[in-house]
């Protein structure tokens, strides 16, 4: 077995790591807010309606800046339906997932949720269907204090203070075809411009997320970038990206080696922040928001068929899933220069870590590879370089068998790996050139009995991380031999 060796140095860093990659996301979708999250009819419900054991998961997984109410669905959604006296407001006829929306949980009902669980908040106005005035006026319902039309109509439901929501979206995927008042890139970029400045004028304190290409494979992928960026000029804080990935050749070698496409989506949308920058000659560089990321193939019915809260996408993960998330994660650190905020798709039954089903609840494999990273998040990343062995992906070319990423937190050291070979150990060895490895902290260990193992209702604990007693520090290094298909996260301490 040939080691792979991982050399980091404190002073080669990357960027601090921004917690906010740590996201999640809550559509009005299927059964991700309905049954998911808010059942009122629940043996779970708490006094606000919402599911506590899903809630105490999601808690777990120390997520930071949920994504909310969409998605495709936010380009037909009209915000004021969801306010108000609950038995007043309206069921509407839902276009993005043919679906019934009774708008019993709104915006007051997910900020209140946002406070239970300590995220923070990032809403996606309508840029489909909705006017930029729609949207400067959901900004002055959320942030302004009484006194006004739409932060009255807050006040009224008992809400005296403002929420001070400071991340919000100027629209979802606006570049795809099957998007509600889906436009040419010159059109969104004027209306997002329209919105950003009322936006911005009812709440300078605001930051702001322009819709740039919503996948690799679509005609305009750049180019849309590039011309919205440089219509809205400053008035863009964040640009999205997205990217939904898939094995349908059942080929795991290369699906695992998705992460170099990962890699390469982040440093070309980088790049087109860095043109569109230099073009105008601005001090502003705008950064990315991966606001929508995961595996998604094996369960594509995006049709609600006009019911409420149907079966929409439940996808089922396995344990090869669970290291492609792994692989988005490692990325994101990779690039903490730029990658800033970022949105796992989504939070419960909808390509979610989390499934329920009447009043069970099941954890599902992509859960951990998440919570592993998301309690080692605080520190610096470092650069790291690895010499070891590797393979030829049919897809994604040469791939390391071990993938990396490294997050220095003072004396603590965080190493993450993910051992790729199908059927062989393989063994890691690190070392940090300027400090004395001295002991292991904790370290956890993801691995199951094949690629495509998943958890069930019958056997939940299939897939789940262990601690994990197998590194070994030796001379100031330390070496683990990481089983095959396999995720490890671990802590060291510093001499
Ligand atoms: O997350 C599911 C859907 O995928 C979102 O609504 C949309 O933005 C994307 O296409």
């Amino acid at each position: 077995m040939q080691t792979t060796l991982l050399s980091l140095h404190s002073r080669f860093p990357i960027a601090s790591v921004d917690e906010r990659i740590f996201g999640g996301f809550i559509e009005h979708m299927g059964r991700c807010v309905y049954e998911g999250l808010y059942d009122p009819s629940s043996k779970h419900a708490d006094a606000d309606g919402f599911r506590s054991d899903v809630c105490g998961a999601l808690k777990r997984l120390g997520m930071t800046a949920i994504r909310y109410p969409g998605g495709n669905f936010a380009s037909g959604y009209h915000w004021l339906d969801g306010v108000g006296p609950r038995d007043a407001r309206p069921t509407v006829r839902e276009l993005a997932w043919q679906s019934s929306e009774p708008n019993r949980f709104g915006t007051d009902e997910y900020l209140r949720l946002c406070a239970v669980m300590g995220w923070t908040p990032m809403l996606t106005v309508n840029l489909g269907t909705g006017t930029p005035e729609e949207a400067r006026n959901w900004v002055e319902y959320c942030n302004c204090p009484g006194g006004t039309k739409y932060a009255d109509l807050r006040v009224a439901g008992g809400n005296d203070r403002p929420y001070g929501v400071k991340l919000w979206c100027l629209g979802n995927e606006m570049d795809g075809a099957w998007q509600l008042g889906h436009v040419p890139a010159d059109q969104y970029a004027i209306r997002a411009q329209q919105a950003a400045k009322m936006m911005k004028d009812t709440d300078k304190s605001i930051a702001l997320v322009a819709c740039g290409s919503c996948g690799v494979s679509i005609p305009t992928y750049m180019e849309w970038d590039r011309i919205v960026l440089e219509y809205l000029g400053d008035q863009a804080d964040y640009v999205s990206l997205h990217r939904y990935v898939e094995n349908r050749a059942n080929d795991t070698a290369d699906f695992l080696a998705v992460t170099n496409a990962v890699d390469r989506q982040i440093e070309e949308m980088d790049a087109v922040c860095r043109f569109v920058q230099a073009r105008r000659r601005s001090r502003k560089r705008a950064y990315l928001c991966f606001d929508e990321w995961n595996v998604w193939y094996k369960n594509m019915e995006c049709n609600g068929q006009g019911k409420f809260a149907p079966h929409l996408v439940e996808e089922v993960y396995n344990l090869e899933d669970a290291l492609v998330v792994a692989g988005f994660l490692h990325s994101f650190l990779r690039h903490a220069d730029c990658v800033k905020i970022a949105n796992i798709a989504q939070v419960v039954n909808v390509i979610a870590p989390v499934l329920t089903q009447g009043d069970r609840m099941l954890i599902q494999s992509i859960f951990y590879p998440f919570e592993m990273f998301s309690r080692r998040r605080n520190g610096v990343s470092l650069r790291p370089a690895v010499e070891g062995p590797a393979y030829e992906g049919k897809t994604h070319g040469r791939t390391n068998y071990i993938d990396v990423s490294a997050v220095l937190d003072g004396q603590r050291m965080h190493v993450f790996a993910t051992n790729r070979a199908p059927d062989a150990e393989a063994e890691l060895a690190v070392r940090i050139a300027d400090a004395d490895i001295a002991a292991l902290d904790s370290a956890e260990l993801l691995t199951g009995p094949d690629a495509k193992a998943a958890n069930s209702y019958e056997n939940p604990d299939v897939i789940r991380s262990v601690e994990w007693r197998e590194p070994a520090v030796r001379n100031g290094q330390a070496v683990a031999k990481l089983p095959p298909l396999s995720l490890a996260a671990m802590t060291f301490r510093l001499a």
